[in-house]
């Protein structure tokens, strides 16, 4: 049959794929995505104008790709796509620590560096913050060796990779769990901060009247043996943006007190000066098996 319309060119097509691939999980998400975006196409009637727009789109959206700016992850970001991927891969269940989004800014291999160093490599005068805490396990002891990736946007409101003043690897740095599962290290106090909005995306917020802004946060990503990896954020509480986040990333249990701090021998013990701010969390992994 080829005298396709519109009543039944979906069947034909999702037929033409099922009867050719042999993987199912292939044939699984080609004919959900065959029959999804057919019905898009008709709920919303959709122009041929329309169609080329999208095209035109999709094509800006790769073109805004490179090795530092990532414009389709930025789309899933927006669209809650990757906010749900994230939710059916780690479903609630009120043991270890929430995950949410990686973000377009991820940069592997940051320098690893001893615990209780710094990860601000230039003076913009942002206050800086003493993040501490333990990793541990679902039970609460202590897991020693854990690798502790963070990475955040210093005071302009852009990661290293987004600012050309910036030095390499500012604001990023990799850190190991000493053996009572402690970590700590010296950052800037985050900022709330706009993703960019000088793209396809940025005009895909605009016509659809929504802001860019993500409340202010701090990347983490960390990784054990026999533990679950985690991505996750943690996130000042107060922020104005908290409840409007751009990406849709926000979780209750993510956001802590960055506090101003006195405790000059803190201070002192760090080579911090008061005051500064102090951001004290525990995160607690997963075992593998449970993954
Ligand atoms: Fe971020």
């Amino acid at each position: 049959m080829r005298d396709y319309t519109a009543d039944n060119i979906t069947e034909a097509v999702v037929k033409e794929y099922a009867s050719k691939t042999s993987d199912p999980r292939m044939q699984r998400i080609i004919t959900s995505l065959i029959t999804h975006m057919h019905a898009f196409v008709k709920d919303v009637e959709l122009t041929e104008a329309e169609w080329f727009a999208g095209i035109q789109f999709l094509t800006d959206t790769g073109k805004m790709c490179d090795d530092k700016r990532q414009e389709f992850i930025l789309l899933s970001d927006t669209l809650g796509v990757s906010m749900l991927v994230d939710a059916l891969s780690h479903p609630k269940t009120g043991l270890g620590t929430e995950s949410t989004v990686l973000g377009p800014f991820y940069v592997e291999d940051a320098p690893e560096q001893k615990n209780g160093s710094s990860i601000i490599r230039r003076d913009l005068s942002a206050r800086p913050t003493l993040m501490r805490g333990k990793v541990t396990n679902a039970e609460g002891a202590p897991i020693a060796g854990a690798r502790v990736d963070v990475w955040q946007t210093s005071a302009n409101g852009l990661y290293d990779i987004q600012d050309k003043d910036a030095p390499e690897w500012n604001l990023r740095g990799r850190f190991t769990t000493e053996e009572d599962g402690s970590y700590a290290l010296i950052s800037e106090t985050p900022v709330s901060y706009s993703i960019p909005t000088d793209g396809p995306v940025g005009r895909m917020l605009d016509a659809t009247g929504r802001h860019g802004m993500r409340p202010a946060h701090v990347h983490f990503m960390l990784s054990a043996d026999g533990y679950r990896p985690l991505t996750t954020h943690i996130f000042v509480k107060g922020d104005a943006y908290l409840d409007s986040d751009a990406v849709f990333a926000t979780k209750d249990s993510l956001v802590a007190d960055f506090k101003e701090c006195e405790d000059a021998t803190l201070a002192e013990r760090y080579g911090l000066t008061t005051p500064f701010t102090l951001l004290e969390y525990d995160f607690g992994l997963m075992p593998a098996a449970h993954s």
